[in-house]
């Protein structure tokens, strides 16, 4: 889940790798580091903490070809040593890694008895010091890359440069995302093209199980068995201006507010939609994959793809696709829903179900991302780029892709896109309600937020906003399991968020609220309609059917926000969260 970043060329590559690697400081930020080389010497900069702790050690730093890295921890804490670039014994040679090699242990034990010296933690160093024994016997780097991408077992995306390679970098990539990029007489290496998309758009995705030697001159690829390949950029085109916040104290705040036109933009018809849909009209079994946010997406349309289109949908925990594969066969389609379209557990999911023939549809974010890549059909949501590590724009665009999706596939007509932009506009509009309502919860230590049917899902959606943005702990939870267990945690002034639209779900969500109010809940209501239960009513405005979830899910959005604001907490980089995650 780190990201990493190589730049050879003529410019200052401290400059360089700085700005690239701030674009990827949402794969993680526990700590970042750079090496920079300079004509036969090497320079190494890192600490624990943000991209920006660095930048005071890069002042001055000398040197057109270097490396850099943003960490998200996994083996190893979070520490200086820990941080990467790791070096060979020699301080010739320097390594960048994303992902975990499994076989690290062994291979630190053989190297520590070869009398190699590590000095960190984690399972990246052996990279250094098996690159450096395989650069001594060998002359070509990249059949050195071969020899040490032979010994790792487990996924790396890695990187390394140093007096031992010149200007060249040498890149390698089993399983974790990495992409060159190249321009006038300068190349660039990065977990994704955000990395460098700003200095060049002609771009190479390598290719899974790979390596690469750059320089500013070119490139040399080759397969892990030694098949050179033949390396053929394409024209990347980025929506750059997006990632700033400008206006709004954080990226989240942006994109909650981007939502108007993020979602017309979803809905806008496009080919991708009805060859899905076509799809989905002659599927045998149709299952929804995803995680976290995006899995409460597959759950949301669970609900839109049986009303609106008869279709069982089954979603799929992606870290828990092992269960659903015996269902998968080539009569199914697989809807692959993801932001990044970099998570490990997707893409786990998404290549077991191809083994079993299955269709896959991916529904994603990020262009180019792997899972696009990996897809028989991709359908872009056009969010733009989401910075903030907590998905939200993302969520409402996926959703509207997903209905676009259903209706098409049901033959009725799509949402109208400049209704649902002015509903959204409203829904934002109850940002003052929200703000009190976040204010409320400021010192509370436990939120339920229950809604029923489809809105359901909404609320598990609204209890991960509040988690991860506010630290604070909360449950989504189906209004009608109260009684059967949770209710017992309620007491005097527990607060309880209603998901509470003037729909069918109206009358018996009510009545689950009475009854916590009964035992001394602190009720916030969610709806168009305000109802004396409410303790505190966050208005909403009249929609309907398909349009409600989209609607609702706003103010939850903002809610989390607010009591993240009244509790301080880092809000577009919440604490041991990455916006891509890459490892399982
Ligand atoms: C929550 C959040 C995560 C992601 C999850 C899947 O706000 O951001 O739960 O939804 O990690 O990520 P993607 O959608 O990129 O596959």
């Amino acid at each position: 889940m780190c990201g990493i970043i190589g730049y050879t060329g003529s410019g200052e590559a401290a400059e360089v790798l700085l700005r690239g690697l701030r674009r990827l400081e949402y794969r993680g930020y526990d700590s970042a580091g750079a090496a920079i080389v300079n004509d036969g010497a090497m320079k190494v900069v890192k600490r624990a903490g943000r991209v920006d702790s660095i930048a005071p050690l890069l002042d001055g730093v000398e040197g057109s070809t270097g490396i850099a890295h943003t960490r998200w921890a996994t083996h190893g804490k979070v520490t200086d040593g820990n941080a990467h670039p790791h070096t060979s014994c020699g301080n010739d040679l320097a390594i960048v890694h994303n992902g975990i090699v499994e076989n690290h242990a062994e291979l630190r034990a053989e190297l520590e008895a070869r009398g190699h010296v590590f000095r960190s933690e984690t399972d990246s160093e052996v990279i250094a010091h098996l690159l450096e024994e395989a650069l001594r016997g060998s002359k070509d780097p990249l059949r050195a890359a071969l020899e040490v991408c032979g010994r790792l077992r487990g996924s790396y995306a890695f990187l390394a440069a140093g007096p031992a390679l010149g200007k060249a970098i040498l890149a390698a990539r089993k399983d974790s995302p990495l992409v060159l990029g190249f321009a006038d007489g300068a190349a660039y290496a990065a977990s994704d093209v955000y990395g460098f998309v700003e200095w060049a758009d002609d771009a190479y995705f390598m290719e899974n199980g790979s390596v690469a030697l750059i320089t500013p001159e070119g490139v040399r690829a080759a397969l892990l068995d030694g098949t050179p390949l033949e390396v053929r950029p394409v024209k990347v085109a980025f929506e750059m201006a997006t990632s700033d916040a400008s206006v709004y104290a954080h990226h989240t705040l942006r994109e909650i507010m981007e939502q108007p036109e993020v979602v017309a933009r979803a809905l806008a018809p496009r080919p991708e939609i009805e060859l899905a849909a076509g799809a989905l009209r002659t599927a045998g079994r149709v299952f929804a994959v995803g995680a976290g946010t995006s899995y409460h997406a597959a759950m949301v349309a669970r609900y839109a793809f049986a009303e609106v289109a008869g279709v069982d949908l089954q979603p799929v925990l992606a870290s828990e696709h092992d269960l659903f594969l015996r269902w998968m066969d080539a009569g199914s389609v697989v809807l692959a829903i993801s932001q990044s379209g970099e998570t490990a557990d997707v893409l786990e999911a998404v290549r077991a179900a191809r083994a079993k023939g299955a269709r896959i549809v991916s529904i994603v974010n990020v262009p180019h991302s792997t899972l696009e890549r990996e897809s028989d059909l991709s359908v872009n949501v056009r969010a733009g780029p989401e910075v903030g590590v907590a998905a939200t724009k993302s969520f409402t665009a996926q959703l509207s892709t997903l209905f676009s999706m259903a209706l098409e596939a049901a033959g009725r007509p799509p949402l109208d896109a400049e209704r649902l932009r002015q509903l959204v506009t409203s829904a934002l509009s109850s940002e003052g309600s929200a703000r009190a309502a976040g204010e409320r919860l400021r010192d509370a230590t436990d939120v339920y937020i229950v809604g029923r049917g489809v809105h359901y899902p909404v609320a598990l959606e609204g209890a991960l906003k509040v988690k991860e943005l506010a630290y604070v702990h909360a449950e989504g939870l189906a209004a009608g399991e109260l009684k059967h267990g949770t209710l017992a945690m309620v007491e005097e002034g527990t607060p309880v968020v209603l998901v509470n639209p003037g729909d069918g779900t109206y009358v018996d969500t009510i009545s689950n609220g009475e009854e916590m109010k009964a035992r001394g809940a602190f009720v916030i209501g969610i709806s168009e309609r305000p109802n004396d239960l409410y303790d505190l009513h966050i208005p909403i405005p009249e929609a309907r059917g398909l349009e409600l979830p989209i609607v609702e899910v706003v103010p939850l959005q903002l809610l989390a926000y607010y009591v993240a604001l009244a509790r301080g907490a880092e809000i577009d980089r919440p604490r041991n969260l990455a916006k891509s995650v890459t490892v399982k």
